[in-house]
């Protein structure tokens, strides 16, 4: 053991020195001496060790998806025959060194683990759901959340995230959109970008950075009817103009790992789809990191119908570009006797295995194995002052605030802080865990700030509360709690004695924590359970109600925005959501985030986005009356909230619109200006959008589309000239010729604080 240790080190050494004389001490120079340490290593592996290095154990009881059937697999044993890469779930410092030591000290060749974790939103200190924080728009915020994640998580032993997802969705059916950044490309790009570098710092070697994973590779959000797992159909212009963007940025950022995806695409299961993974990523992107598969979803390709046993799954995977098998033990059983009857070319296990050990030394591992294991460091970081200010920050950052009218002329909100009776209503103000939303895995359950104790700080009013209803059924990570009775109205009661007597009401409702998230698919998305009864009740007693709406994903709530005044949307915060809330309800922070997902009036409308396309027959109707039209005959065709819509207590107004040129050439570029004012009565931040128009495409092109936007601060009564620079990168498109180009023609632009902004202008394209 001891000298086979001294030959890696020999061999690797020697490859550094060789290496030294030709590379100075650039970046370019370490990777090449990081390339040669691989190449070293791998020439003394085994076919089997180096198979071992792709193959990814889960460390805890729990599973993400259903267990394999491979229970005579020991898996110590493995991990001491050094036949594992990487392990997930395993958490806390004790517990990785403990994994890892078996790892370096009993295997032959002491190679270190990876651990992977779903640090999706924070580790145990949980920041908003990542659909929350894209509603703040605020991309150094979200950048800060995930490098404290990254930081929390990588004290406690953690080096590898299953995040950011990416997935670009346009429907709210599907419980996933809570981890992704909604439904616009250029919106999810930027957050994209903005997680990866969170996450992995400038420095991956450094103990406060990890290294991140672009997730799920391809199309898992366009499953069809909104149901988790389903099938995707889409063409080659949504999967490159949509679906692709927020992959190819986290690319951009140097993403060092990709996940691909239950879904199948067009007939062809991600896991098995080189098109994807081959010709997209690893060709095309030049993607050097390694690719992991989903949960099982290696052995999960004969459910789809497509191979014929686990070994052939395995030989589909490989061949079709997946180097790392989550738990679906295909390649640890299989891929020695495939490579040895010529179905698998060991230059893909030497590719794919190269590219993981190339990880692991970025990461540092090869130096020191445990340098994430510091139980000091675990003590000090985790839920330390510094992550949980961040996250707090983050939280304030992602409430939208949908509507706040006045009664009696005067509105809501802000909150006043004195002397006022305020009745709290709704199970979910008084939830410790549902705010914290799902996947949270990291975080002890019941560690959410409560609004009704955020409220309470603010000691001046005085707050009763009261139940009303609970929510609907689901309670869990991994299963729906039947037990709850969502039809129970005996707390209706109380809820209403003290809303008669107060001045203003504060009910909180919406989803469970766990309502959304991978598995909880819905076909109705009103407010789950009694609840709409209950706030209908109270509104018969009481019009002075501010609804505080908690949930994964749009809702749609038709009756509330007809008739509540104040309407706040505040998603899952996270540990530090009542305190966010009480701040934002009393104007402590003035809410500034936009809907990064079209609330749709009702279900039928889904999917619903605004970057739709006119069809031969658009909206606005020649005439309302007319039939053959393409619209519904009994909902409006719009949303009930925009994409990009959110209210602050103060107004905004724009003027101003300027072009320096209004035709340019295919290559050119236009500056465009905006004068953006606070007219309102408080300070307070504005998302400034620019959306373009291409008129006429070789394919039909959107009637508009996200092209850039500017978060600013604003004091009362200042104006801020804004500024965006139009170039052929934001014209581009993936065209008829099946690439990325300009196309010549006519443009129109519009600016303002959503997706309906109407100050327009436009400009001409020429070859
Ligand atoms: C299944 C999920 O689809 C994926 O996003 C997650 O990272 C893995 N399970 C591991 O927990």
């Amino acid at each position: 053991m001891k000298k086979i240790s001294l030959l890696i080190s020999f061999l690797i050494l020697l490859g550094s020195c060789q290496n030294s004389k030709k590379q100075i001490d650039t970046n370019e120079g370490s990777n090449s001496i990081i390339e040669h340490k691989v190449d070293s290593l791998l020439s003394i592996m085994t076919l089997r060790e180096k198979i071992g290095q792709m193959n990814q154990y889960n460390g805890s009881w729990d599973v993400t998806g259903p267990p394999n059937d491979s229970t005579s697999i020991n898996k110590l044993k493995h991990l001491e025959q050094g036949l594992v890469g990487s392990m997930l779930n395993v958490k806390g410092v004790k517990n990785v060194r403990a994994v890892q030591k078996i790892a370096v000290e009993k295997s032959r060749l002491g190679i270190p683990l990876i651990i992977g974790f779903d640090v999706i939103h924070g580790y145990k200190t949980i920041s908003p759901i990542p659909l929350a924080e894209a509603a703040s728009w605020d991309l150094q915020a979200i950048q800060k959340s995930a490098e404290v994640a990254a930081k929390e998580a990588a004290a406690s032993g953690i080096n590898w995230t299953f995040a950011p997802m990416v997935d670009i969705s346009r429907d709210a059916r599907w419980g996933r959109v809570m981890e992704g950044a909604g439904e616009d490309p250029f919106l999810g790009s930027k957050i994209a970008f903005a997680r990866v570098k969170g996450f992995q710092g400038e420095d991956l070697s450094s103990v406060t950075t990890i290294a991140a994973c672009a997730k799920h590779f391809a199309a898992y959000g366009y499953p069809e009817a909104g149901k988790d797992y389903n099938t995707v159909s889409v063409g080659l212009p949504t999967l490159h103009n949509t679906i692709l963007p927020p992959f190819k940025a986290t690319v951009d950022a140097d993403v060092k790992t990709f996940m691909n995806a239950f879904n199948d695409l067009n007939g062809v299961p991600a896991t098995g789809n080189s098109f994807l993974q081959r010709t997209i990523l690893k060709n095309d992107w030049n993607f050097k990191g390694f690719v992991v598969s989903d949960w099982g979803s290696i052995m999960e390709l004969q459910n789809h119908g497509y191979a014929k046993n686990n070994k052939h799954a395995g030989e589909l995977a490989i061949n079709a570009g997946s180097d790392m098998d989550m738990e679906s033990y295909a390649y640890i059983n299989h891929l020695e006797e495939l490579v040895k009857e010529g179905k698998v070319d060991e230059a893909l296990i030497d590719d794919a295995v190269r590219r993981i050990l190339t990880i692991k030394y970025e990461l540092g591992l090869f130096d020191n194995p445990y340098k994430y294991c510091s139980l000091e460091r675990e003590q000090q970081i985790v839920g330390s002052k510094e992550i949980n200010d961040a996250v707090l920050d983050m939280a304030k950052k992602s409430i939208v605030l949908l509507k706040n009218e006045s009664i009696n002329n005067q509105k809501l909100l802000p909150l006043k802080k004195e002397g006022q009776k305020i009745a709290v209503i709704g199970a979910l103000a008084n939830d410790n865990d549902s705010m914290l939303g799902n996947w949270r895995i990291g975080a002890d359950n019941n560690t959410a700030i409560t609004v009704l104790e955020g409220l309470n700080q603010y000691k001046n009013n005085k707050i009763t509360y009261a139940k009303g209803a609970d929510v609907a059924l689901g309670k869990t990570f991994f299963y729906y709690d039947t037990k709850i009775n969502n039809t129970d109205k005996s707390g209706f009661k109380e809820a209403i004695k003290i809303a008669k007597n107060a001045d203003v009401i504060v009910m909180v409702l919406g989803e469970h924590g766990f309502q959304s998230g991978e598995g909880r698919s819905r076909t109705n998305l009103d407010i789950p359970g009694v609840q709409l009864d209950l706030l209908k009740e109270v509104y018969k007693v009481n019009k002075k109600i501010i609804l505080v709406l908690t949930n994964g994903r749009p809702l749609t709530i038709n009756w509330s925005d007809k008739h509540i005044p104040a309407i706040v949307e505040v998603w899952q915060l996270g540990t530090q959501a009542g305190n966010a809330i009480a701040q934002v309800l009393y104007g402590d922070y003035n809410p500034s985030g936009k809907l990064p997902m079209t609330f749709p009036r009702n279900v039928g409308q889904i999917p619903i986005y605004y970057s739709y396309k006119k069809t031969g027959r658009p909206t606005p109707l020649p005439d309302p009356n007319m039939v053959f039209w393409s619209k519904y005959t009994d909902v409006k065709s719009s949303p009930l909230y925009p994409f990009g819509y959110g209210l602050s207590y103060t107004s905004f107004s724009y003027k101003n619109l300027k072009l320096n040129t209004s035709n340019i050439p295919i290559n050119g570029k236009i500056k465009v200006s905006v004068d953006v004012s606070n007219t309102g009565e408080f300070d307070g931040e504005e998302v400034v959008q620019l959306y373009i128009q291409d008129v006429i495409g070789s394919l039909t092109r959107p009637i508009k589309e996200l092209k850039g936007f500017e978060k600013i601060y604003l004091k009362i009564g200042e104006t801020k000239t804004v500024h965006f620079t139009i170039n052929a990168e934001l014209l581009q498109f993936y065209t008829a010729n099946n690439k990325w180009e300009v196309e010549s023609g006519d443009f129109n632009l519009w600016i303002g604080g959503n997706s309906n902004a109407p100050l327009m202008a436009s400009f001409k394209v020429t070859e």
